[in-house]
């Protein structure tokens, strides 16, 4: 299964040679599979789609080698993911929620923390002056998104874990992905991908997925409730994935190359007030990130444009290559007024999150100037 531990040989081959000779990996559609006479299943562990596949188990093996896990899960969204982690909590729980996030998190995370009796603190946790105060809280569940989106701070994950030793400590790391950083090995017990961003790549599969460091208890209450509720995502869709990990590697490299060099770009330019990207030197978080994220500093960003809400848009409208979508990590680069998402919290109406594709980067940059400089 494992043909080299450098990880863009890994993506490449996804270990599926061993199985078939087939260079691409085999797809499994049945929702149903045969016993024999005696009524035992023929395909062990397979006896209905509802509870595995082979193609889904096949996606689960790469990632979970990627991420240096024990094992990992895929669900059909990113969102599904984290729930099901915070579905494993009930009355009386503590939760530390990292503030200023995916806003899809936190506004789930509140509802449940709310409707469960789950008391939830949310923090800056890039201020660890600010988490040592929470310390007594005792949290049973830590939950941190680094960087964050669409603020792009960075924590640093081995001083959280020493600051909550005995709490679960659960790391969104889409923005990251494995390509950059493993939290695993920095302590996280779970870690969480929305593989609809850059390990899909491509803007055609949602999913998520959730890695652990240890086989316990929690896990395979985790893998039961996912296999129990029905919540698998479908072959085809895996399959996809699986494609598309393929290249992952590659599409990382060159997204992380392109979006430091738009960062210094947008940087310098004199119609932009700010840029939020770990990799600029200027970044408090540039020294952290640069230790914890091996090889780059991702794909995500987000400038503050000099002017108001309506220069903001103004820019948006005139972007040729950047595509007004959202979401994040595809080949495509995407621009995104946030405040228009969320005007509710505390977004600077002045802020453009971009997410960096693979297009030349001489394209990106001449796309912004111009923009930059009709609106
Ligand atoms: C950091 C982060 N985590 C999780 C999600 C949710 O993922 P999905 O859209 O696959 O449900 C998103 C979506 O934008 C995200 O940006």
């Amino acid at each position: 299964m494992k043909p080299s531990d450098n990880f863009a040989t890994l993506a490449a081959h996804l270990g599926h040679f061993d199985t078939s000779a087939g260079l691409a990996p085999q797809i499994q559609t049945s929702t149903t599979y045969r016993r024999d006479v005696d009524y035992v299943p023929m395909s062990e562990g397979n006896v209905y789609g509802r509870d595995h596949n082979d193609t889904v188990r096949h996606a689960e093996a790469v990632l979970a080698q990627m991420e240096q896990a024990k094992s990992a899960l895929i669900w059909p969204s990113g969102m599904a993911a984290i729930a099901a982690v915070f579905r494993g909590l009930g009355a009386g729980d503590r939760v530390l929620l990292q503030s200023g996030i995916y806003w899809g998190t936190t506004g789930w995370v509140r509802q449940f923390c709310s409707e469960q009796d789950i008391e939830l603190r949310e923090i800056d946790f890039s201020d660890l002056d600010i988490v040592k105060d929470h310390m007594t809280f005792e949290p049973t569940l830590v939950f941190c998104e680094t960087p964050s989106n669409p603020w792009l701070r960075v924590t640093d994950l081995t001083a959280l874990r020493t600051m909550f030793p005995s709490s679960v400590l659960v790391v969104d790391s889409t923005a990251a992905t494995p390509y950059l950083t493993q939290p695993l090995s920095m302590g996280a017990d779970l870690v969480i991908h929305s593989a609809t961003k850059a390990l899909n790549g491509h803007s055609d599969v949602l999913a998520g997925v959730i890695l652990t460091s240890d086989l316990n208890p929690r896990w395979t209450k985790l893998a039961q409730e996912r296999a129990m509720a029905g919540a698998i995502i479908g072959p085809f869709e895996a399959w996809l994935l699986l494609r598309s990990l393929r290249t992952f590697a590659i599409r990382m490299r060159t997204m992380c190359d392109n979006a430091l060099r738009f960062a210094e770009f947008a940087k310098a330019h004199p119609l932009v007030e700010d840029v939020f990207y770990p990799g600029l030197k200027t970044s408090p978080y540039h020294a952290l990130a640069t230790r914890q994220m091996n090889g780059g500093y991702g794909y995500l960003m987000s400038v503050l444009v000099r002017g108001d809400r309506k220069m903001a848009l103004d820019v948006v409208s005139r972007l040729k290559v950047f595509q007004r979508a959202t979401s994040l990590g595809g080949v495509e680069s995407l621009v995104e007024h946030r405040h228009t998402i969320e005007p509710h919290t505390g977004i600077p109406e002045n802020l453009l999150r971009l997410s960096i594709g693979i297009e030349h980067i001489d394209d990106l940059t001449a796309d912004l100037d111009q923009a930059l400089r009709n609106a």
